[in-house]
């Protein structure tokens, strides 16, 4: 287990917390979800409480070590003081000794947010003098960002060479969770995979092939199994590249008792587009002026049935092509069907979670993860390297 801010002494001491503000906005600057906001107030709460002064520090996007005003962090830093109920002052330029002197004056239980982090190229770089720099603003670092725990940056891992480190507790709960189905799983343990990367999952399905019963493959992903089998896919998306490493894997699960379930089959499109002319075909014989878009009745009902039964759920990535509506079925269906499963269910990456939250099954699920990239790694079987600087309790 990782130190926590529970196991030191925050007491008037500068605490630099590493959060992921990395939130969808709309053309207007509207946040259109407030997760990752909302889940760090128990942490910034405990910090308040326990008279620390709090820097928020954030990336939003990816601006490339530029300026850019859409990219500003303050609708954010509106967002959150409305959601505290309380001002925060916001630091425009991190590299000007004026934040030093801000940082400086602070009271216990002030809070100062940083403008994006990512608008210095320093910070993905993970230059030396720029996590020095940031280091030189705090006491202690809480590393709050799960999301970005992937990412070797100056605010995210740099800074924790030369301040004591710790986690908060949206960092401490995602490792909990998926500590938790990955060591000790109930049986039937039933891992849902998709999304169009073939090539991030198949290092997820070997790390999970000695944990899971089943595994239920659909999305773009499942084309190049398909293909791998001898099956015809027609236009979908497939990476000839993994083929062989597919069927190895695809081998590899029959012997070792993992049921792998490809899809049945798929509702098929002319062109990848929203109003492209679509029908049903069985998964293996798509014809070859159309792509696949989405399972089919048959995979779903399939695909329920192995649900239903399940313990433990672990789900990645959407079914279809989950940014067109008329392909979303899929994906909802799972969704469903995941939300009203009394099994222990952790869901990861964007289109997933967004599906079980645009239905309102939020809570009906065990945890819904903030990182898309971050989670996937710890499903690989890797750790994060930000947490790795962490000490252990
Ligand atoms: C995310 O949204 O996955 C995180 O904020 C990381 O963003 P990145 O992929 O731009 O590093």
């Amino acid at each position: 287990m990782k130190k926590t801010i529970r196991d030191i002494d925050v007491s008037g001491k500068r605490v630099f917390v590493r959060v992921d503000y990395n939130v969808p906005m709309n053309a207007e600057l509207k946040i259109m979800d407030d997760t990752r906001i909302v889940s760090t107030l128990p942490t910034i709460n405990y910090l308040v409480e326990h008279g620390a002064r709090v820097i928020l520090c954030s990336h939003l996007g990816r601006p490339n070590g530029q300026v850019d005003p859409k990219l500003s962090l303050r609708p954010v830093l509106a967002r959150l003081s409305k959601l505290m109920d309380r001002p925060i002052s916001f630091a425009e330029d991190v590299t000007d000794k004026s934040t030093l002197e801000m940082v400086n004056s602070m009271h216990d239980g002030d809070i100062l947010m940083l403008e994006n982090i990512r608008f210095y190229k320093e910070e993905e770089k993970n230059t030396e003098s720029f996590a020095k720099k940031l280091a030189n603003l705090a006491d202690i670092f809480v590393l709050e960002a799960f999301a970005t725990a992937h990412r070797k940056h100056a605010s995210t891992y740099g800074i924790a060479q030369y301040i004591p480190a710790v986690c908060g507790f949206l960092v401490e709960e995602e490792l909990r969770m998926f500590d938790k189905v990955l060591t000790s799983p109930e049986h039937p343990f039933v891992a849902i995979l998709g999304g169009a990367k073939v090539s991030d999952k198949l290092p997820v399905i070997e790390n999970l092939l000695d944990k899971v019963d089943t595994i239920l493959i659909g999305g773009g992903m499942a084309y190049t199994f398909i293909k791998a089998i001898g099956g015809n896919v027609g236009m979908s998306i497939v990476d000839n590249s993994k083929l062989d490493l597919a069927k190895e894997i695809y081998e590899r699960a029959k012997e070792k008792g993992v049921k792998i379930i490809l899809p049945i089959d798929n509702i098929g499109a002319k062109e990848f587009s929203e109003d492209a002319e679509s029908k049903l075909f069985n998964s293996g014989f798509i014809s070859d002026d159309y792509q696949g878009m989405d399972i089919g009745p048959k995979t779903i009902k399939t695909f329920k049935k192995e649900i239903k039964k399940a313990k433990t759920i672990v789900w990645n990535g959407p079914v279809g092509v989950y940014e067109y509506e008329k392909f979303k079925r899929g994906t909802n269906k799972i969704a469903k069907y995941v939300a009203k499963s009394k099994a222990i269910s952790v869901i990861g990456g964007g289109d997933s979670v967004a599906a079980i939250q645009s239905l309102g099954y939020a809570k009906k699920v065990t945890h819904l993860s903030t990182g898309g990239g971050a989670s996937l790694m710890l499903l690989q079987g890797k750790k994060l390297p930000c947490v790795e600087m962490i000490e252990d309790i």
